[in-house]
């Protein structure tokens, strides 16, 4: 396991650099886990609408692994499941650096990568390792900052990973591609989960059925949560929502000095408002698609307070960057104690219970 001296090494270096030694060490397997304790059966949830089967309901969100590099030692510290990307069909280098700044005193993060990745050639043959999965994989994909068809990327980025990848996310919601968020917009939004959802039928015809995603912002007033709720439900081909990902707002308790830095805030700030906005979809969306609760998550009584709030299943990336992965075990535990206090036997009979 990653000790607490590897951890406080780490938080030594520049943030990206801490990064980059993370993911070194990873794929040579230095400080993973041989084996993961088994999950509580109280830990286990089939997802309703995708039928996405989790051992436990704690995943890695996306940008952690986007290159599709370590998912197999990250299910190693005990995530229910993995989410690999943003990947863009064109490798590209994303924004200048600096452009990751930890934000200590908030226990925040700021990010403004812009998708940085090797592009879909990469995370292609890095995903079709199977190896031995404890939980699913999924695949996060985006649109060049350069591409004159976003939603062809889109296209583009399911055909290739369809196969190899256990499940499919849109990623319409990073603030760092400018106009990305654009597709949120309802005429656009009907538009993408047409052309994606028109691809995804050809695709389950020949290859299978596979759980496909839309990820999307913390940063909507209730009239854009419902309009996106009302098209995601008409989508011909779209099983949940992921809510959420990083803000643009800058709430007023941050002390941290970077707080100005541009991009994407996360972490323990994000922790309210992202849970207000999945508790809103919570209630427009009656159980019709699934819902994984992602922002802010540092704790067990954080994972549940997103359950009781709709979630079915939850990610979380930043609080990883301060307290290591295994963080994951002592989050599992914690959940399990606040289920079997409150009377539930099965994760799935909280979902929802705090709406
Ligand atoms: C450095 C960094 C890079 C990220 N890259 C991506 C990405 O490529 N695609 C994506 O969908 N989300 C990305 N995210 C957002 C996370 O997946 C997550 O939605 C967000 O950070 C909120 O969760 P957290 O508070 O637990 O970090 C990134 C977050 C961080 C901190």
């Amino acid at each position: 396991m990653i000790t607490q001296l590897g951890l406080s090494l780490l938080q030594r270096l520049p943030p990206e650099q801490a990064h980059q030694a993370t993911i070194a060490a990873l794929k040579t397997g230095v400080g993973v886990p041989v084996r993961t304790p088994k999950d509580d059966p109280s830990l286990t949830i089939k997802l309703p609408v995708s039928g996405l089967n989790l051992s436990n309901p704690i995943g890695l969100a996306a940008g952690f692994d986007k290159n599709a590099d370590v998912f197999l030692p990250m299910l190693k510290f005990g995530f229910g499941f993995v989410e690999c990307g943003t990947v863009t069909p064109k490798p590209q280098p994303g924004n200048d650096r600096p452009r990751l700044f930890r934000l200590p005193a908030d226990r925040a993060v700021i990010n403004r990568m812009g998708f940085n990745n090797h592009g879909l050639g990469y995370f292609v043959r890095r995903i079709e390792r199977k190896g031995d999965r404890s939980g699913p994989v999924g695949a996060n994909v985006g649109a060049n900052k350069t591409s004159e068809d976003r939603t062809a990327d889109y296209v583009t980025g399911m055909k290739a990973v369809w196969d190899h990848a256990d499940y499919l996310t849109l990623n319409i919601s990073s603030p760092n591609t400018p106009g990305l968020r654009g597709l949120q917009d309802k005429g656009a939004l009907e538009d993408l989960l047409r052309r994606c959802g028109e691809t995804a039928l050809t695709l389950e015809h020949d290859y299978g059925r596979k759980p496909v995603f839309l990820k999307v912002a913390p940063d909507l007033d209730d009239k854009a949560i419902e309009e996106i709720a009302e098209t995601a439900l008409a989508a011909p081909y779209l099983h949940g929502l992921i809510v959420s990902n990083t803000t643009i707002a800058r709430p007023d308790t941050l002390k941290d000095e970077d707080k100005t830095e541009a991009g994407g805030l996360s972490g323990a700030p994000l922790m309210t408002p992202s849970t207000n906005v999945l508790r809103a979809f919570s209630k427009q969306l009656e159980g019709r698609l699934d819902l994984i609760g992602v922002g802010g998550i540092a704790s067990g009584a954080d994972a549940y307070a997103k359950i009781k709030a709709g979630a079915h299943a939850v990610q979380l990336y930043s609080a990883l960057i301060y307290d290591g992965p295994n963080l994951v075990a002592q989050i599992k535990e914690e959940l399990e104690a606040a289920l079997a206090a409150d009377g539930f036997k099965t994760l799935s009979e909280a979902v929802g219970t705090g709406l």
